[in-house]
């Protein structure tokens, strides 16, 4: 694989410290520089002057690839982000300078579903905070209501999203015997006929569903879309779950609702401004479960989204349209680059 303009091997820049193997994989076809930190994103001003030279970059959730950052590139070809997500990124730059944006879908759904699915059960069984009093000591005695938590089974869950993640967190909902009611932005056929789901505006899910889960991607429309009116149309005992964005939920509005009762509780991975700290004032409701993110994150799902990300570096650099491309847009704009020959990517 050569570089545009037939040079060396393209150059790719890995926002995060990334493990030997995935690095050994691809420096086979690319020259390699990497932020060497595996827990501290890379300064701005680093990227920024990075993306001047970089043919590709590899990149998490946490890097902003917005205008800015897509006009200092002289000649990125392709994003490859680490992640289903890609509110991180300006599309639109990305596309009208003719770079592509790739995704990791599919290789996170099951582990993605399960982590909602456990933070659902920890939310409603009271797990964390049983497993802290353990812990601190303060188990005495069993006792008839302590650490009582709230049933799952054959209850109501309602899943706002119903993409590929919704639909197997429906899939183990079934599992536990419950009614499954959706809101998504289309019918579900396949979602309705196996899993016998219901499709609902949003209102009336907000007023039937027990467990309230949010799987909706990031977007303009999505942002804010709990409020303080939705958590209101809520039932009292409802339960809401959060793993998809954190700008999708409005946390003071969510703060009033568990603090007032006018829900029971909340389970979150995600949240307005991450990383939050111990001092987030939604952390000592003892009524919130709050993980850090980890919804993908188990050792072969990150691997297999790491190799994703490598497998579509090579199909963009060899000159073939990536699997999981995200702006497709790019297609558009490389079939005119072909008709004018000026497309610069060159194979081995
Ligand atoms: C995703 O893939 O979008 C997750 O939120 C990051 O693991």
């Amino acid at each position: 694989m050569k570089k545009a303009g037939g040079g060396l091997k393209p150059l790719v820049y890995v926002t995060r410290k990334l493990p030997e193997e995935i690095i050994s994989r691809l420096k086979e076809n690319y020259e390699v520089d990497m932020w060497p930190e595996e827990e501290v994103q890379v300064p701005r001003e680093v990227l920024v002057e990075k993306v001047k030279k970089a043919d590709a970059l590899l990149t998490v959730i946490t890097d902003q690839l917005d205008e800015e950052l897509f006009s200092a590139a002289n000649h990125l070809k392709v994003v490859a982000n680490m992640a289903v997500g890609y509110d991180n990124i300006d599309l639109d730059a990305a596309s009208r300078r003719g770079v592509a944006v790739c995704n990791t879908p599919d290789v996170l759904t099951d582990t993605t579903a399960d982590l909602t699915f456990a933070l659902l059960l920890a939310t409603a069984r009271r797990m964390i905070e049983a497993a802290e009093f353990v812990k601190n000591g303060e188990w005495k005695s069993w006792s008839p209501l302590l650490l009582a938590g709230t049933d799952v089974h054959h209850k109501t869950i309602g899943i706002v999203g119903m993409g590929k993640i919704g639909t197997v967190v429906a899939k183990r909902a079934a599992g536990f015997d419950m009614e499954i009611i959706y809101h998504n932005r289309r019918r579900h056929e396949v979602a309705e006929e196996m899993l016998g789901a219901r499709y609902c505006e949003m209102d009336e899910l907000l007023a039937e569903a027990d467990f309230v889960v949010c799987l909706a991607p990031l977007t303009e429309e999505t942002k804010g879309m709990f409020g303080a009116d939705q958590f209101r149309k809520m039932k009292k005992e409802a339960i809401f779950i959060n793993a998809s964005r954190g700008p999708v939920v409005d946390e003071a509005a969510l703060y009033d609702a568990l603090q007032s009762g006018e829900i029971a509780a909340a389970g979150l991975d995600v949240f307005e401004l991450e990383p939050i700290g111990a001092d987030h004032p939604l952390l000592p409701l003892p009524n919130v479960v709050a993980l850090p993110h980890i919804g993908s994150a188990t050792k072969e799902t990150r691997l297999a989204m790491m190799d994703t990300c490598c497998d579509n570096l090579d199909t963009i650099f060899a000159d073939r349209a990536p699997q999981t491309l995200v702006n497709k847009d790019f297609l558009n704009w490389r079939k005119q680059e072909w008709s004018t020959g000026s497309l610069g990517i060159a194979e081995d």
